[in-house]
């Protein structure tokens, strides 16, 4: 029987898979942090869905930003990224739910959004309740309707909910929260790889 993701990604750490996700996702998320803080002088910055945190360590370094910190559902994600970073902030929760105390400059999210039973609620609380005036919203997915080869993904991993969804459904998701000079863009396609999905616009 398929299991919920926080389920399937909570027992990931323990199997050590986790880093994995790091070297798998560090080329569009480089692509998709240089983009998003090319502009920005002193920024504040969220990870949703941040795993063990390997993204929040790595743009809490760049000297422009004033805060960093990382949320997600999977305790022993969260868990270990505390052990490995008592500077940042790390936090257990679910996305849905949560708001952050002061809403933020940029927010990032990498492999996550299509995890959600209905992710364009998402992406309207975070533009409600996380996002500053003219802050962003940038997020990679490589599980879409254009790429082919990942479609196989919800049976070999077993998660329950993947939402398959087109590159023309996740803008219109962004432009009906409220979303300004929404734009897309793959990183990395090659042969049998459609790229990384990434999506972006600020309030
Ligand atoms: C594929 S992993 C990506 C992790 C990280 N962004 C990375 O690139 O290494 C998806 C993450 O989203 C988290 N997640 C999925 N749905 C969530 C939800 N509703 N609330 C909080 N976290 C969630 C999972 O626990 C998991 O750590």
């Amino acid at each position: 029987m398929k299991k919920a993701p926080i389920e399937v990604f909570d027992s990931w750490v323990t199997l050590g898979k986790d880093e994995g996700m790091q070297k798998n996702h560090s080329e569009a998320v480089e692509n998709m942090i240089s983009f998003a803080t090319k502009k920005l002088e002193k920024f504040s910055f969220i990870d949703a869905g941040c795993g063990n945190g390997w993204v929040v360590r790595s743009v809490s370094k760049i000297p422009n930003c004033i805060s960093a910190t990382g949320v997600d559902g999977a305790f022993n994600m969260i868990d270990k990224a505390k052990k490995e970073d008592p500077q940042n902030n790390y936090i257990c929760e679910n996305l849905l739910t949560w708001s952050p105390k002061e809403k933020v400059n940029l927010v990032h999210s990498m492999e996550v959004f299509y995890y959600l039973e209905n992710p364009e609620a998402l992406i309207q609380h975070i533009y409600s309740n996380w996002l500053k005036e003219n802050a962003r919203l940038i997020i990679g997915l490589d599980f879409y309707l254009e790429n082919p080869i990942s479609h196989s993904w919800p049976e070999e991993c077993g998660i329950s909910i993947m939402q398959l969804l087109s590159k023309s459904t996740w803008k219109n998701f962004f432009i009906q929260a409220g979303f300004k000079g929404v734009e897309s863009w793959s990183v990395g396609a090659k042969e049998n790889w459609s790229g990384t999905l990434v999506l972006t616009g600020t309030k």
